[in-house]
């Protein structure tokens, strides 16, 4: 089977606030997008890359990865579940039911190379598909139902984890999970959980956890200073 990639960059940024959707930031002067789209594509032989973009996109023209012709663009939707089925179905033609598709969210240009490599080894000759996840390690309450919730129990953190990206899955078996979640209308924020509405249960393979998220703008300045440390 071959690899292909889907780097959903089709957000508004709305938690950053800043005037452009945060993928278009810049670090170092280089977009947040193409310091993840090169990273990745780089230490792995995708056959293709697509990224879906918002309608009204207007930075894309700017990056490096434009440029790049193994990575292609299609429109995205109003949910980042339906930005990647955008793209799943824009690869619809290229790829094979049993090909494997790695999806990863623009906003994580700390992405590890071994992490990745780790990964594709990891499960490879998995039916299903894994994650890249860290094990959780701050102490998580259930709150109650009060206005003023108090704790009603301190979760055993033993066996939780953090679920990052990338998230590796078989073509086929990711377009149908998602339509599925999608239409029975049930939360999908990663590839994961729509993979376990279908009753698939990927692998966890454990990844660094200084591979965030940049959502608001105290994440920038430490993807700044992770990614000083490469
Ligand atoms: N994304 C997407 N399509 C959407 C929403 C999100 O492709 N309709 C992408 C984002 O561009 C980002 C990734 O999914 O790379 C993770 O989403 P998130 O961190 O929530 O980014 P935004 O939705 O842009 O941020 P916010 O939720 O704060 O508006
Ligand atoms: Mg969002």
């Amino acid at each position: 089977p071959r690899l292909w990639l889907i780097v959903p960059a089709a957000g508004i940024g709305q938690r950053m606030g800043a005037e452009q959707p945060k993928q278009y930031l810049r670090i170092d002067e280089r977009f947040i997008l193409d310091i993840t789209l090169s990273r990745l594509m780089d230490s792995a032989p995708f056959a293709g890359c697509m990224v879906p973009l918002h309608p009204a996109d207007r930075w894309w023209p700017d990056t490096e990865a434009r440029s790049d012709s193994r990575i292609q663009t299609c429109t995205g939707g109003s949910e980042r579940a339906c930005s990647v089925l955008a793209a799943l179905r824009a690869l619809a033609e290229q790829s094979d039911d049993q090909d494997w598709v790695l999806v990863h969210d623009a906003a994580r240009p700390c992405v590890h190379t071994a992490d990745l490599a780790n990964l594709i080894d990891s499960v490879y000759e998995h039916p299903v598909g894994g994650l890249l996840a860290s094990p959780v390690a701050d102490t998580l309450k259930r709150a109650g139902a009060g206005e003023l919730p108090e704790v009603e129990s301190t979760l055993d953190r033993r066996g939780l984890w953090r679920a990052l990206t990338p998230q590796m899955f078989r073509y086929r078996l990711l377009v149908d999970a998602l339509e599925a979640a999608l239409d029975a209308g049930v939360e999908v924020t990663d590839e994961s959980s729509a993979v376990e509405f279908s009753g698939n249960m990927p692998v966890l393979v454990e990844g660094r956890p200084d591979n965030i998220k940049i959502t608001v703008p105290a994440d920038l300045a430490l993807a700044n200073f992770i990614l000083g440390q490469f």
